[in-house]
């Protein structure tokens, strides 16, 4: 990570945890802090930073950084409960449930993602930066974007043949990657085309969400700090089990070179895009 992500990123975990201050002591307001505080590994706000990073409204740049972290956070926490994935270890901790109870973890997944809207209403943004904002982020998280993603997931359509597991991976960890980009350049003094950082975003995430297979088949679970039997306890099918490590593998390698080609051909600076992505191509978990 290079010094200017650092710096940002503790910025940005001071920031989303101060931001809860406000909220009514309970235990909803502690099982919202004990999501927020595990140690994720940031991707989406960096992606915020990596387009927003020469902006001089440094506090508008947090602020849809925690947004898009906010609803990322609650996605996982759902994504965990027993009538989803049924997982009990997330972020090297119990899972939300596991911790507190199912109700509070349904409960708490609703508050985050509403808190991240409401953050955004009441921050200093211009009204013209939040309702772009708005409309990225509820486009991405909702019925066309994650959550449609989310239902193939359920669903079992995914496992009908590589086109639509490649569509459900877009739409389940795409569209929240293509948003965060989206909403940085919001604030950047150059904008890009939406339908490139769309582009961008959604080849992004199938290549992250192939590699989070292969890291599930091939990872302990205590490195990667969530469970590796996750997809085969629940019969679901991946990547990896339709292709095969080797091939899974290739793909990557082969995706990861698309990516930085397309990134390369952006009208702007993308020296920490393309520092994030090498560290997304580096992850061990
Ligand atoms: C996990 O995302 C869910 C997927 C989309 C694969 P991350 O791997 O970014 O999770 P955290 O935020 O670091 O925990
Ligand atoms: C999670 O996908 C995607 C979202 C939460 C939107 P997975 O279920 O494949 O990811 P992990 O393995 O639980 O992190
Ligand atoms: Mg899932
Ligand atoms: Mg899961």
């Amino acid at each position: 990570m290079n010094l200017k992500q650092k710096i940002f990123l503790d910025h940005f975990e001071h920031f989303i945890l101060s931001a809860t201050d406000g909220i009514i002591d309970s235990t909803l307001k502690e099982a919202m802090r004990y999501a927020i505080k595990a140690k994720g590994k940031r991707f989406r706000p960096l992606l915020v930073f990596s387009l927003a990073n020469q902006a001089e409204d440094h506090e508008g740049v947090l602020v849809l950084a925690t947004a898009i972290e906010l609803i990322h956070t609650y996605s996982l926490i759902h994504d965990d409960l027993p009538a989803m994935d049924d997982d009990d270890l997330r972020r090297g901790q119990p899972t939300l449930h596991k911790q507190f109870d199912e109700a509070t973890a349904i409960l708490t997944g609703d508050a985050l993602l509403s808190f991240a809207f409401e953050l955004l209403a009441t921050s200093s943004l211009s009204n013209e930066v939040k309702v772009s904002a708005v409309k990225i982020l509820s486009q991405a998280s909702g019925a066309n974007g994650m959550i449609y993603g989310q239902m193939l997931d359920m669903d079992g359509l995914q496992q009908q043949n590589i086109h639509d597991l490649l569509n459900c991976y877009q739409k389940k960890t795409g569209e929240l990657f293509a948003a965060s980009l989206s909403l940085g350049n919001l604030l950047s003094d150059t904008r890009v085309e939406h339908h490139d950082l769309l582009r961008i975003g959604q080849m992004m995430g199938i290549v992250f969400q192939i590699q989070d297979d292969y890291l599930e088949a091939v990872t302990d679970t205590t490195v990667l700090g969530k469970s590796n039997q996750s997809d085969t306890k629940n019969m679901k099918q991946t990547y990896v089990q339709v292709v095969g490590l080797d091939e899974s593998l290739h793909t990557i390698i082969q995706l990861y070179e698309k990516l930085n080609h397309a990134i390369i051909e952006l009208p702007i600076l993308t020296d920490h895009l393309i520092d994030l992505v090498e560290q997304m191509r580096k992850r061990m978990y």
